[in-house]
């Protein structure tokens, strides 16, 4: 008696006029909301479904009344609001047992019911160490959601949403649950907001962005100097003096390459050459002291700083965009040819092998600066590279952005799982369906509705799309809005 009285309780409705076996319709008792889950009974099959579009009507007011009657047929109608209808549109996510959309539609009156806590647990909390919980279910906030740490290693992460929605506090979250299983983590620190983030007590790994000059690539050195990409000359003197100042290990690498320049290049007697090697010697003079902190002959290589089974975080705060990339591209190539080493030495197994013996996870904070359509960038090449072959070596990228559609649609249409939040610009929510096969139209229609720290995750680390109001980490720093107003009251008032 109790169990019927419950279940009519969770009665929404009934199945009315045509459905396929991913899709339907119910005529609904209330209004159905948005992104509500729901279960249906029929033939052998008990499927979980999402109410994708919510409609309310009246079958007797319409466009077509006379205007002077409506105001007396509402004050009727408030007596008797029979004339009310609700309709919900519904997506057939799959089985509750295994998420398989079943070959048969539910037939025409099919009860349609509000999922119950017990259903939904089976389908967004399942069990094992791979499962972490993220957050609760926006509707059902009993209701753990729990994702697949081994999907976005293998097969990488998006993390989109427009500015203060709540993005870093997701790579936070997953980057201590990743900490809590002992695995590795490095996230460029673009605003230094992670320091403080600790896994069981113990603080993170911090990295300054110090590079041995003598490990970079010289495209790498030319970035970081400030040389226009595509200053062929420029990049020329660069090359030359570089290989030079790696030969000669006994003297400081700046001191090689800037007497290089000095004596060599300036003495060509190519005009053109004679005057990229001066504006190669003024970047190198303008910058001298911070290039003397960057670069770094006695620093230990990137692998060597990271620590493993550890939060890793490299502090960008302070650089240029141009150097932040050719630091970035060095890392991520860096590490995607450590764990090929890794992945050779367990392979022939005779090798002993130190470095990065263990899968790692990459987050990339402001993605769409070095992973630009329009900016030919360094890094990007190398993203594109962890991208297509990292599942096979065990390195896994997260690319976090607020510019979606400014990214490179070849790197984003080969990442295997996404969270995306707020957006209300319609050219990002477009860019999101064209790479996302997971985002469908009525998902995408969803975001501009989300509040902050609320996400859509969909993809291979979620077993059906989930609405997910997403875990808080507190240790996470937030760059708080200055108020001018007070600020200069302040001031004047003193
Ligand atoms: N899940 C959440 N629950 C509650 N508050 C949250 C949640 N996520 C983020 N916030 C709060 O919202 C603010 C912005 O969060 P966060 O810095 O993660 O956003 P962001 O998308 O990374 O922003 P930006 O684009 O500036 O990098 C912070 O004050 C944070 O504490
Ligand atoms: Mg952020």
């Amino acid at each position: 008696m109790n169990m019927k009285k419950r279940s009519n309780d969770r009665l929404l409705g009934y199945v009315i006029g045509e459905s396929k076996p991913h899709e339907g319709v119910f005529l609904a008792i209330k209004p159905p909301l948005l992104g509500e889950y729901i279960e249906l009974r029929y033939d052998k099959y008990h499927v979980i479904g999402l109410v994708q579009s919510s409609i309310s009507g009246s079958i007797i007011l319409d466009e077509k009344m006379p205007a002077s009657d409506i105001g007396k047929i509402i004050d009727l109608l408030k007596i008797d609001n029979r004339s009310i209808y609700y309709k919900g549109y519904f997506r057939i996510l799959g089985e509750v047992e295994n998420l398989r959309i079943p070959p048969m539609p539910p037939p025409p009156g099919t009860e349609v019911y509000k999922a119950d806590s017990e259903t939904l647990s089976r389908v967004f909390s399942p069990e094992g160490s791979q499962w972490c919980r993220i957050g609760t279910l926006i509707r059902n906030p009993d209701v753990e959601v729990r994702i697949d740490l081994n999907k976005i290693v293998q097969r990488h992460l998006a993390i989109i949403a427009m500015t203060g929605m709540g993005k870093s506090n997701l790579v936070a979250l997953l980057s201590k649950e990743i900490g809590r299983r002992r695995g590795t983590v490095i996230i460029f620190d673009y605003h230094g907001e992670y320091r403080e983030l600790k896994v069981d007590n113990e603080a993170p790994n911090i990295i300054e962005p110090k590079i041995n000059p003598r490990n970079l690539t010289w495209s790498e050195l030319s970035r970081i100097l400030g040389v226009r990409a595509g200053a062929k000359n420029q990049e020329l003197i660069v090359r030359i003096c570089k290989s030079k100042a790696d030969e000669t290990k006994e003297r400081s690498f700046l001191d090689v390459f800037t007497q290089c320049i000095k004596t060599e290049a300036l003495k060509t007697s190519r005009s053109e050459m004679r005057d990229a090697a001066q504006a190669v010697l003024d970047l190198v003079e303008a910058n001298r002291f911070f290039f003397k902190n960057l670069l770094d002959d006695n620093v230990k290589d990137v692998i060597e700083q990271i620590v493993l089974s550890k939060i890793n975080i490299v502090d960008l705060t302070g650089l240029t965009f141009a150097q932040i990339d050719a630091i970035v591209s060095h890392w991520l190539h860096k590490i995607l040819e450590e764990r090929k080493k890794a992945v050779w030495a367990v392979k022939s197994s005779g090798i002993n092998y130190k470095g990065l013996v263990h899968p790692v996870m990459i987050f990339l904070e402001e993605a769409h600066i070095y992973l630009s359509t329009n900016r030919d960038t360094l890094s990007r090449y190398r993203a594109e590279l962890i991208v297509r072959e990292g599942r096979k070596f065990g390195v896994g990228l997260g690319v976090v952005s607020q510019r979606p559609r400014g990214l490179d649609p070849d790197i984003m249409s080969q990442i295997g799982s996404w969270a995306i939040m707020r957006i209300i610009q319609p050219e990002d929510q477009m860019f999101i369906s064209r790479v996302s096969e997971y985002m469908t139209e009525e998902l995408v229609s969803q975001l501009p509705s989300l509040n902050v720290g609320e996400a859509i995750i969909v993809g291979q680390w979620t077993r059906v799309p989930a609405i997910v109001r997403i875990d808080h980490v507190t240790e996470k720093i937030s760059g708080v809005d200055i108020d001018p107003v007070a600020e200069w009251l302040g001031k004047t008032l003193r």
